[in-house]
């Protein structure tokens, strides 16, 4: 028996509403894996209280009861460049742990690239950066 609300529909079309069916699904699926949204008061700490960012390379995670908010961590990039992200996990909101070279989340098997950057197990979106400026004459980072 043919489907009465398929009639008139040629092929293309019949494909584009299939298409924005899924589509909007899939939106509605993504936007229910999201991570919270970052959360956190300014705050500033000393490079030096965290022997690991001594080294480019290094990460550390810096929710050190200095700030409020969202657990923390830094990467050091270089010399001089750093970056903060936020360790709750944007796939459903369980705290990221830095793992050798990067990140891992235990919720479901997600991993980061110190930079952040989904690199396998759980798709997902990246983890979410904080703005840090670094005074090297100080050798503190302000995460805002
Ligand atoms: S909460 Fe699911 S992979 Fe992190």
């Amino acid at each position: 028996m043919p489907c009465t609300s398929c009639q008139g529909l040629d092929r293309r079309t019949f494909l584009e509403q299939v298409v924005a069916i899924l589509g909007v699904s899939g939106l509605a699926a993504c936007s229910a894996n999201l991570g919270t949204t970052p959360n956190i008061s300014p705050f500033t700490v000393s490079v030096s209280s965290f022997p690991s960012l001594a080294s480019v390379g290094g990460l550390a995670v810096v929710d050190n009861g200095a700030h409020t908010g969202d657990p923390i961590a830094v990467a050091r990039i270089d010399a001089t460049t750093f970056i903060a992200l936020s360790l709750v996990c944007p796939h459903r909101g369980f705290t990221v742990q830095i793992s050798g070279p990067g990140f891992y989340c235990a919720g479901h098997g997600a991993t980061f690239s110190a930079n952040g950057s989904w690199t396998g197990g759980q798709p997902t979106s990246n983890l979410s950066r904080y703005a840090v400026v670094y005074d090297a004459a100080a050798g503190t980072l302000k995460i805002s």
